[in-house]
């Protein structure tokens, strides 16, 4: 069997989870504590594939910090910087080298894929067609690469961000080549948005008669700006958990069903109910912690009640009364107002989203 390599990119601006991404990489947005990016990492490594090239950006310090050489994911990662964000198919072009002739699997590291590649990587090992894509149905395309199929399932074709989209299968960022795809990306053109789409290096394909498959999935996620969205597989994540006390857990509080307690975090007078994960030096103390929670590293949950948020590193909640259905960043602060009638006191930062009581 050929060898297959993995070319995963992390480069990128994150515009639309802001203010999130303002002051990190979008690949490293944690799910149920975990950055987005390791996961795909690790599906990368459970397909049995084991050398990376990373493509980097703008927060190239921030990622190569949080994935080193990659050996703790058991992979052998090769950083190739990107200029600039000049297109998935120009991440193709410049990688050449260290692709050489073997056959590669491509991650975008912004995206989720319930359930892994494994499967996916395995069908192409054995049929080998020259590409193979990865569709899902979503109920707004036109974020997307969006394919159109024949009745027998073969793709006719695929457009890039489609005003009007001709269905509503959306390319999934995984997408599977063999060297074919190196003369396609040199042979097209940038798009109206200054990229060589990869979309467009597989439509050239598609027209060069090549044997271009597809699979549709379901669970999938990437960032398309909707909070919602985030909360969804951050539950989605939680729900496949298993309940581990490794912090402490005082004869005050109650934990409830499928609930993570990292070492170093501590819970006093308080009730938890999973499933959800409280990150390592957490404490939490005389509050509720409800369903469908992530809170990361170092935070401090006093006096307050949350349910189905994400709570980033670092951050405060006090004495707040009940918070749900919320994305809050790294080191916010959010405690109750002074008694002054009618007033709320806002610190936001830029494209930062609230809703208050008014
Ligand atoms: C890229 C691709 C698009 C695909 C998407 C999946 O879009 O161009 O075809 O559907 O990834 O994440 P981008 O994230 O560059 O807007």
């Amino acid at each position: 069997m050929n060898q297959m390599k993995a070319l995963v990119l992390s480069g990128g601006a994150g515009t639309r989870l802001r203010p999130i991404t303002h002051t990190s990489a979008k690949q490293l947005v944690p799910v149920a504590n975990k950055a987005v990016l390791f996961y795909g990492l690790e599906s990368v490594a459970a397909a049995g594939v084991t050398e990376v090239g990373m493509i980097v950006g703008d927060t190239a310090a921030e990622i190569q910090d949080a994935v080193g050489d990659g050996s703790k994911f058991g992979l052998r990662v090769t950083y190739i910087p990107q200029e600039r964000p000049l297109g998935l198919a120009h991440a193709v072009l410049i990688a050449r080298d260290y692709l050489g002739d073997d056959d590669f699997v491509m991650y975008l590291g912004d995206n989720f894929v319930v359930g892994g590649i494994t499967e996916l990587v395995d069908g192409f090992r054995r049929n080998r067609p020259d590409a193979q894509i990865l569709l899902t149905r979503v109920p707004d395309p036109r974020a997307f690469g969006v394919a159109e199929l024949d009745p027998s399932g073969q793709v006719i074709c695929l457009e890039e961000k489609p005003e009007h989209p001709k269905s509503d299968l959306a390319l999934v960022g995984v997408y599977l080549f063999t060297p074919a795809i190196h003369d396609a990306v040199r042979a097209i053109e940038p798009s109206w948005r200054g990229e060589l789409e990869i979309t467009h290096a597989i439509q050239h394909l598609i027209d060069a008669h090549a044997d271009v498959r597809s699979t549709v999935i379901r669970g999938y996620w990437k960032d398309t700006g909707n909070v919602v969205d985030m909360l969804e597989v951050n539950r989605t994540v939680l729900e496949g958990l298993d309940r581990r006390i490794d912090g402490t857990v005082d004869e005050r509080s109650e934990t409830i069903g499928r609930v993570v307690v990292e070492e170093g975090a501590r819970v006093t007078n308080s009730r938890v109910v999973g499933p959800c994960v409280i990150g390592a030096g957490t404490v939490v103390s005389d509050s509720y912690v409800g369903p469908f929670t992530s809170v990361a590293e170092n935070c401090r949950i006093t006096h307050s009640e949350l349910e189905f948020s994400i709570v980033l590193r670092d951050s405060s909640i006090d004495g707040v009364g009940r918070i749900e259905s919320s994305l809050i960043g790294r080191h916010v602060q959010v405690t109750p107002a002074p008694n002054v009638p009618s007033a709320h006191r806002l610190v936001l930062g830029d494209h930062s989203k609230v809703q208050i009581h008014s």
